[in-house]
């Protein structure tokens, strides 16, 4: 894999299509520039206009944006539309309904695993939904300010979910259904969750996942730690009522399915199909403070903790509804199709409440990319016409390698947006996107951005932006234009570090419960600036070129891994005396996992102990995180104070044999012999 922004930029440009120019609402550079302009120069007038979109109970009473992002100048903090009062949920789905008469409107086509189960649900059925369960959760004692913990598969309960907690202002926590039950414990501890809705399990292809149980070890783990918070279980029983009475694409000899016996413990769990018929389909929205929380989202943080990411209600709402706008150019006939999990930030601002805010309609797909064959996501793209499709290169580069037999099959002429996130992509994975996917007339927009951004803040905009295939976006095409980028020079690497001077609507407010380490992260290494943690680099147009973590993070199909959390779950073995993680390029993944581990004395390395490592790690934090290589390593390479070299790591897992200067390493022994260990297949 070509590494972006390495070598092999393209001075290729790949204009606009005409066709697309027409009535997009940012129609060509220079309208863009006049936007970039005034949201630069007027803020408050540029974010008061987005704003009267929606329903404000009171208007603000000060500035627009209020922030300091300087911490030598006392706390960081950023405020939007302070003084007003509103409520998400009103605004996504009363909204609609009401004012603009939308009830009729499919808001999502939700695709089962199999092709067999699907559901089309209207505006009008999910705002009935979601203030069933608003009340359902009221019932359960749910307050004002309460956070909910939510482990669910990609279905609509997961959605209903998290609407009704923004309608009676309780704070989600969605914890991705692939994590463990250990991961899921130490998230409910750290936000104090007192309710945690689940289901009972579900299909991803042909495995069956027991999400209940999972969730059960999880509380079980909380109640050892002492201060368990979470009083009730809201179990969904997608699996039992939708999945199990047939399901065609599932390949299992002799066709029966596994009856999942679902644990049930009738102090805690409550059974949603019971309680949602019993409450009312009416439920008066709770009219939040503008700044008041809205979601709290974990992500991995450098030092093995998972970070809380907290986003506030008006900010975001303004931030993900106008990004959502401009850069997919969403046109009332669209039908929008964003494969993320809901559980990853994308699935957040990008299924749920970007699209819900434009009134758009989406597809809600809970299956994965190869069940029931390696066509499915060209077959679904034909089954609704979807018009705009957003997805991952780590997606892109595993289909790839099928070839178009299996695209070729389907009519994909319905499409006239691609875009990609969570990773550079690479000019081969670009190349095949645009011509095999979008046939060359669909613009690719490579979004940038992370969980603490809360939307896009570097990527280019369909019907204004030249663009070069690869993961570049301009300078000056930096969408959030009233951000001013600021690029400076790490001095080592020759990267550029991204930061952003001043912030937008949607970035994030703090680390739940430790400011201290929100701004430590992202405010002390240069003051005045929020650091993204990324580099990149410059091309002599002027277009920047993401160039990967520069801190001891790794991208993993998109997901962001802590090396330290890694290291942390090998080091918990009983053989493990040390343990270091560093990157290996991958060719689907993008990046993966290569593990360096020093045995105790008188263990011996071995298939069974490399199994057990990776059985290990993948328990305690998510399939996600296993490991593709263990190495043996009886000596690691340290400098004379004892800190791990892991560039030399990465060298020695890449094979690369010129380690330049070794002369700060204690003992360069070390080297060889784990070059002699080397792992070449995982
Ligand atoms: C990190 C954030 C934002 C949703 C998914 C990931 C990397 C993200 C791109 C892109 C190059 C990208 C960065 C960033 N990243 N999008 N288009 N090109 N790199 O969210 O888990 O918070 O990860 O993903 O390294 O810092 P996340």
């Amino acid at each position: 894999m070509v590494v972006p922004g390495s070598q092999h930029i393209e001075d290729k440009m790949y204009h606009p299509p005409e066709g697309l120019q027409k009535d997009a609402h940012v129609p060509d550079f220079n309208c863009y520039l006049e936007l970039y302009k005034k949201s630069i120069e007027e803020p408050d007038v540029f974010w008061k206009e987005v704003a009267s979109d929606f329903y404000w109970k009171k208007p603000p009473t000060g500035q627009i944006l209020q922030y300091n992002f300087d911490v030598t100048k006392g706390n960081i903090y950023v405020k939007c539309m302070e003084g007003a009062t509103t409520n998400m949920c009103y605004n996504v789905l009363d909204r609609n309904v009401k004012d603009k008469n939308l009830g009729e409107r499919v808001a999502f086509y939700w695709e089962g695993n199999s092709p067999d189960h699907h559901e089309a649900i209207t505006y009008g059925q999910l705002l009935g939904q979601v203030c069933r369960c608003s009340n359902t959760l009221k019932q359960m004692g749910v307050r004002k300010g309460d956070r909910v913990a939510i482990y669910l598969p990609m279905i609509p309960e997961l959605v209903y979910t998290m609407l009704a907690c923004t309608r009676i202002g309780a704070v989600h926590s969605i914890v991705f259904a692939g994590f463990s039950a250990e991961s899921l414990c130490e998230r409910i501890m750290d936000s104090q969750c007192s309710i945690l809705v689940t289901a009972d399990g579900v299909y991803r292809g042909e495995k069956l996942i027991n999400l209940k149980q999972i969730a059960d070890e999880a509380l079980e783990k909380c109640r050892e730690k002492a201060s368990a918070t979470v009083t009730r279980c809201l179990v969904v029983k997608h699996h039992a009522l939708r999945t199990q009475d047939g399901d065609s694409s599932v390949n299992l000899t002799p066709v029966v399915f596994p009856v999942v016996q679902t644990p049930w413990d009738a102090a805690c769990d409550v059974c949603w199909e019971e309680v949602m018929g019993q409450v009312s389909e009416q439920c008066e929205p709770e009219w939040l403070d503008a700044e008041d929380p809205l979601f709290i989202l974990y992500t991995s943080g450098s030092t093995g903790k998972p970070k809380g990411v907290l986003h506030t209600v008006a900010g975001y709402l303004l931030y993900t509804s106008l990004t959502f706008k401009y850069v997919f150019d969403h046109q009332p006939d669209d039908v929008y199709w964003c494969t993320a999990d809901i559980g990853w930030i994308t699935g957040h601002s990008y299924i749920t409440y970007g699209p819900l805010a434009n009134g758009a309609t989406s597809v809600l797909f809970e299956g994965i990319p190869v069940h029931p064959h390696v066509g499915r996501f060209w077959e679904v793209i034909e089954k609704y016409r979807v018009t705009k499709f957003y997805t991952a290169p780590t997606a892109i580069r595993l289909l790839m390698k099928y070839g178009l037999d299996p695209v070729q099959k389907y009519d994909l002429s319905s499409l006239r947006i691609l875009g990609t996130v969570g990773e550079p992509i690479n000019p081969e994975a670009w190349h095949w996107y645009h011509e095999v996917i979008g046939q060359k007339r669909c613009p690719v927009v490579d979004t940038f951005w992370q969980t603490e951004t809360g939307g896009h803040v570097l990527t280019p905009l369909p019907a204004a932006t030249p663009l070069k295939p690869g993961s570049a976006v301009s300078y000056h095409h930096i969408y959030i234009h009233r951000v001013h980028s600021v690029f400076s020079r790490e001095p080592r690497s020759g990267l550029l570090l991204q930061v952003f001077r001043r912030p937008w609507p949607g970035i994030m407010r703090t680390v739940y419960g430790n400011q201290e380490r929100f701004e430590s992260t992202y405010f002390k290494k240069f003051p005045g600036f929020y650091v993204t943690g990324d580099g990149c680099r410059r091309d002599k147009d002027g277009y920047y070129w993401i160039a990967g973590r520069i801190d001891d993070m790794i991208n993993v199909s998109g997901h962001l891994l802590s090396t330290a959390e890694v290291e942390a779950s090998l080091t918990d073995h009983g053989a493990v005396a040390e343990a270091a993680v560093v990157s290996r390029p991958h060719a689907v993944k993008g990046e993966c996992l290569y593990c360096f581990v020093t045995l105790k004395d008188c263990r011996e390395f071995n298939r069974t102990l490399v199994d057990e490592l990776k059985r290990q790690v993948r328990e305690k934090i998510g399939p996600i995180a296993t490991p593709d290589f263990i190495q043996n390593a009886p000596g690691l390479p340290k400098t004379r104070s004892g800190k791990i070299m892991r560039r030399v790591l990465r060298q020695i897992a890449r094979n690369e044999k010129d380690l330049g200067d070794l002369s700060t390493m204690a003992d360069p022994k070390v080297v060889e012999v784990l070059f002699n260990h080397r792992c070449e297949t995982a």
